[in-house]
């Protein structure tokens, strides 16, 4: 029986289908988006060979490894019927991590959040109804919480359908969360909540940048619009990704929600900008406050606009309600199971410099040209024989 995982291709999703390569034996099932078999493996390749060389990548193909081409808006996740089918029949639980995190969309969080959800509980149901789901595990996010300013969020209160969110993002993540409590009541279930997920605390690498190219023009800039003393809560991937598999293979996990964050330990803008100057050897910023309402009004004013300005006041534009709301995250359920996050001041220059170098593009390999024919009779092969 088989662990079926979405979003496979993502940053979060290859971090977990990576570990869970590494750390059992059991085969995944992964939904991937793509108009053919070839085109998936290829586009598992990119998104996994951060953690795998090529030939591993491709023993996991041909022996733990089952593609579904799919789309998680369409009736039955898009897969054909008999395919379906074998799906249901051979999953035994789910990691659900794919999402739409346009936060500028909300036609798109409606549908890949809340429709797309919806068709992967129905599969968890139905997989329920035929042989039993042994859990549902749920990437959610801490932006649940909604509005806030100056608070420490634990996990059991961060869900109040009274507040406002900041985005689509926020408000259809939320609904998520509550359509699986609801309609999955009798099958364990897990949410995962990350914080700000930027970089990998054990290298430098990345081929996640969104948010590394706001982190780099802030880290440039002489003075800063925010307070000194604000906490960001900042957590790296591999401590988020960790986190899910362990605790997803786990028999009883201690608890049902678990944030995925720096909670009391998130350091301040003033511990992570004197880091960041001491390895640069440079002079640390100054801060001004005053300036977070005239910068907003500017990013409002530049977003959307055509060029490098215009792009990064959009990006900036999305992420300033997270970076200003001084508000953390309790992660001590997760650090009883897990131990506790590196901070980010331990790895963050590692993170700029690699990005910078690398023109915020990670040199990816290519598929080996020779691969493609002799791979896909080796992979019939091994799934007439699997299972
Ligand atoms: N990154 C963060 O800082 C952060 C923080 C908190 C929570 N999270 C949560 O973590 C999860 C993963 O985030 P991420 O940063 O890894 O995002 P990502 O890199 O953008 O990956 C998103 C994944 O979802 C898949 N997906 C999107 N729309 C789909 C659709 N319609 N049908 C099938 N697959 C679809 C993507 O497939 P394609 O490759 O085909 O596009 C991709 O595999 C999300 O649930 C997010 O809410 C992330």
């Amino acid at each position: 029986m088989a662990i079926f995982i979405t979003g496979s291709t993502g940053y979060i999703g290859a971090h977990i289908a990576a570990n869970l390569l590494d750390e059992c034996g059991e085969p995944l099932n992964l939904l991937v988006r793509a108009k053919n078999q070839q085109e998936a493996r290829e586009r598992l390749w990119r998104a996994l060979q951060l953690h795998l060389d090529f030939a591993a990548f491709r023993s996991a193909l041909e022996s733990r490894i089952r593609i579904f081409l799919g789309e998680l808006t369409n009736a039955r996740l898009g897969i054909e019927s008999g395919e379906y089918a074998e799906l249901v029949r051979t999953t035994d639980s789910v990691i659900h991590c794919a999402a739409s995190l346009n936060r500028k969309s909300e036609k798109n969080c409606l549908n890949v959040n809340l429709r797309g959800t919806l068709q992967v509980i129905e599969l968890a149901m139905r997989a329920r109804d035929n042989h039993g789901l042994r859990r549902f595990s749920h990437v959610s996010t801490v932006a649940v919480a909604g509005q806030r300013q100056n608070e420490i969020v634990e996990e059991d209160s961060a869900i109040d359908w009274e507040r406002s969110d900041y985005d689509p993002y926020a408000r259809t993540k939320k609904f998520c969360e509550h359509m699986i409590q609801e309609l999955l009541p009798d099958v364990p279930r897990t949410i995962f909540r990350p914080s700000i997920v930027l970089g990998d605390s054990r290298r430098p690498e990345t081929n996640q940048f969104e948010m590394v190219r706001a982190f780099v023009f802030l880290a440039s800039l002489p003075v800063l619009p925010f307070r000194a003393n604000d906490r960001v809560d900042i957590v790296p991937v591999d401590y988020v990704a960790n986190a899910i598999s362990h605790l997803h293979l786990k028999e009883k996990p201690q608890h049902e929600i678990y944030h995925l964050s720096s909670g009391k330990d998130s350091e301040t803008y003033a511990e992570l900008t004197a880091a960041l100057a001491a390895a640069q050897g440079k002079r640390a910023p100054t801060f001004a406050p005053v300036l977070e309402r005239s910068t907003k009004n500017m990013v409002n004013l530049l977003s959307g606009r055509l060029g490098k300005t215009g792009k990064m006041a959009t990006l900036l534009k999305v992420f300033l309600p997270y970076l200003t709301w001084n508000t953390v995250f309790d992660n001590s359920r997760v650090a009883n199971e897990m131990g506790r996050p590196a901070p980010f001041s331990k790895y963050c220059f590692a993170l700029l410099k690699f990005s910078r170098e690398n023109h915020f593009l990670y040199p990816y390999k290519p598929w080996p040209s020779d691969a493609a024919l002799d791979f896909s009779a080796s992979q019939s092969a091994a799934q007439g024989t699997r299972r």
